[in-house]
């Protein structure tokens, strides 16, 4: 499978954002840790990151007809940004929702996901784990299918 992995604002800082919170490895490093997972082997999984909503917005749109799926932790975008839903509901495509804490136990703005929606999954509070269980789970629906 063809997978894109899209990480929005701030998460470029992992490994020295809030720590305590997101760990200290960088978003290099997941990426490095999640290719070395049996699991991605015979995949092709690209990472993007961007700090920028229109940025992202495009990433989305250049993946219609080209990947068969999306794993997407919007950052602080999860919680107002329409535009992004749009764009993921746009693509068609099977994306699932990703974010290393658990954002039902933090403040209560982020338990709002807006674009939960137009996902077939929402996973949080794993850490890194999560893109590979979000992973697991694009490959069983495509198994399925
Ligand atoms: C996050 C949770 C969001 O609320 C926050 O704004 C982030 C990271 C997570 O991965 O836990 O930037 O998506």
């Amino acid at each position: 499978m063809k997978i894109s992995v899209i990480n929005g604002p701030n998460l470029n800082l992992l490994g020295k954002r809030k720590t305590e919170i997101y760990g200290k490895e960088t978003i290099v490093d997941i990426e490095k840790w999640m290719n070395s997972q049996p699991v991605t082997k015979g995949h092709f999984i690209s990472w993007f990151q961007s700090n920028h909503e229109g940025n992202l917005i495009e990433k989305l749109h250049s993946l219609i007809d080209n990947v068969d799926g999306i794993i997407i932790n919007p950052g602080a975008f999860t919680h107002y940004s329409y535009a992004i839903r749009d764009a993921i509901e746009a693509t068609n495509l099977p994306a699932v929702e990703v974010h290393l804490s658990d954002i039902h136990k933090r403040e209560k703005f982020r338990e709002i996901s807006v674009i939960k929606d137009v996902c077939i999954n929402q996973i949080y509070g794993f850490g890194k784990e999560g893109y590979l269980k979000a992973l697991e789970t694009l490959i069983s629906i495509k198994d399925a299918s």
